[in-house]
Order: C-alpha cells, then structure tokens, then sequence
C-alpha cells in the first residue's frame, strides 16, 4: 500500500499531549484516525477540533485497562472506516512514591494502564482490527526513557515501560516476516499535562516548588529542555512511513539527549 492511500490510524489517548500530536500529525497525512481516551465529552470535542481542521477522524470512550472497551472501540472503528493500518498504543499514565509504601492498587493500575493495555490493544487490533491479514502495518508503543533505564521513585511506572519495550522487541521479531513492523518510541520529558503533573508529585516528594523541580529536570536534560509532543509525533510519523519498513523491534528515543542508551 503506498502512503498516498488512506490508512485506518488508531490511537489511544489522543484528546491530550503526545497523542493528541500524534493524531494531528498522522490526519495531516491524509489517514484517517480514530481516536480514544476515558473522557467521552473530550473525545467528542476533539473530534470535532480535528473535523474543523479539515481531517477525516472519529473516536470513542474508551478505558485501555477494559478487554470490553479495548473490543468495542476497535469494532467501532472498524464499522466507521474499515480495517486497521497502524495502531498507536499511547495511553498511559504516571505513578510511584517510596516502592516500600505502594499500595497493590497503584501498582496494579500503572501496570493495567501502561503495559497490559499495550498487548490487550494490541491483540485486539490484530484479530478483529484486521490487521494480522495484512501485509503492511505499523504498531507503534510510546513507553519511555523510563523503559531503559530505572526512576528513582517511579519503580511502577519504569516497570511498565521496560515492559512494553520488551513486548515490542518480541512481537517485532514475531511479526517481521509479515511486513508489521513493531516499533517503540521513548519520550525522556515532555511537556504536556503528564509532565505537569509529574513535577507536582516530586515537588510534594521532596518538599519543594515545582519550579525547583522545573530547573532540577532541564538541567539533566544535555539539550536543556524539555522535548515537544510534536517532537515525538514526528518520530511515529516517520516509523508510520512506507520509509520506515525495515526498522523493527526497535526502542529510540526523543529526549534531547538525556538517554544515551
Ligand atoms: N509527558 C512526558 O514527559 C512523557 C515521557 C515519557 C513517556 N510518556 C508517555 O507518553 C504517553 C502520553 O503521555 P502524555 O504526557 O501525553 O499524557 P497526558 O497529556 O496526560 O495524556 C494522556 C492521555 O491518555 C488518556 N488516558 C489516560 N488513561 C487512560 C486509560 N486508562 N484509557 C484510555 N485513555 C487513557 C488521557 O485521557 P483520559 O484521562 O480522558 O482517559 C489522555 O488522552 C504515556 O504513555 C506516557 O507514559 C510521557
């Protein structure tokens, strides 16, 4: 399939951040993209700003952390535009603290949200999404610099990304005869509602002001800011790209430098 023709995009998480770029980004490229998050008065407005914009997208409700949501939204988006061409498995979420003081229930959730979504979303895609029939896809996990490397304070959510790597690099390998290639993209800071919420965390962790923490973070950071959500966008709209189709199982990174590895 060339990249001239329409190609079904899915992609969890889009009303806010990284995925919201990435929706705009891959609309921009004349695919047509259905979106999901929890909030369905924010999935329908930004439907509705990505219509107005001149883009052909759709969406749903949808909680990754449920198989039902995961099978209705994906047999929703296959009644409205047809079978699945790429899949951007985005949704995530923060949360850690002192490991010796998590409760079963954040550790539980962060795992649910970040990693067993990622194979829940996945497979659904494959079989009723279409996509294992075809001969030409794209998977594409957002994880983290988080995913190669360990946060202090953040042991579930590092445990999670480092999760998804290793399922793209397995399912890659998997997959790669079949022309799905299965590729993982490794944000380090950027700024979205996330971030902002990060920093309040460790500002309460550490006892300090967010901007404290603000200065602390871009000072790690070798380009000395935070990257944009239209900077990682740019890398899924390359590894969507006829371009890309030998780059598989693969983790890289948009960090401005902070990850070397
Ligand atoms: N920002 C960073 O610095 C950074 C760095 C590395 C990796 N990442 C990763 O990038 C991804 C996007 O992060 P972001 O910073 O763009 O976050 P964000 O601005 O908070 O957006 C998160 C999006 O995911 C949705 N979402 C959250 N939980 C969900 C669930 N259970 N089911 C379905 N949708 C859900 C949210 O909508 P609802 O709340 O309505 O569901 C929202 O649309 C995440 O996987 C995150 O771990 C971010």
């Amino acid at each position: 399939m060339s990249q001239q023709e329409k190609q079904v995009a899915l992609i969890t998480g889009a009303t806010s951040g990284i995925g919201l770029a990435v929706a705009r980004l891959l609309a921009t490229r004349g695919h047509r993209v259905f979106i999901g998050a929890r909030s369905a008065e924010n999935v329908k407005s930004t439907v509705k700003q990505l219509r107005e914009e001149g883009f052909e997208a759709g969406g749903a409700p949808l909680d990754v952390r449920s198989n039902d949501d995961v099978k209705a939204f994906v047999q929703a988006a296959v009644d409205q535009f047809g079978t699945v061409d790429i899949l951007v498995n985005n949704a995530g979420r923060s949360g850690g603290g002192v490991t010796a003081d998590i409760s079963d229930e954040l550790w539980q959730d962060v795992i649910d949200t970040n990693l067993n979504s990622v194979f829940r979303m996945t497979r659904e895609v494959l079989t009723t999404g279409g996509l294992r029939e075809k001969s030409r896809g794209r998977i594409i996990n957002i994880a983290s610099t988080a995913g190669k490397q360990g946060v202090v304070l953040g042991a579930p959510y590092s445990a999670s990304k480092h999760g998804v790597v290793g399922f793209t690099k397995a399912l890659g390998n998997e997959l790669a005869p079949t022309g799905i290639t299965v590729n993982a993209v490794c944000p380090g800071y950027v700024e979205t509602p996330m971030a902002q919420r990060v920093r309040a965390g460790y500002a309460a962790a550490y006892d300090t002001s967010e901007d404290a923490i603000l200065t602390k973070f871009q000072s790690k950071i070798p380009l000395g800011r935070y990257s944009t959500p239209e900077e990682v966008a740019g890398l899924v709209g390359y590894l969507a790209s006829d371009t890309a189709a030998s780059i598989t199982a693969q983790a890289m990174n948009v960090c401005g430098g902070l990850g070397n590895f």
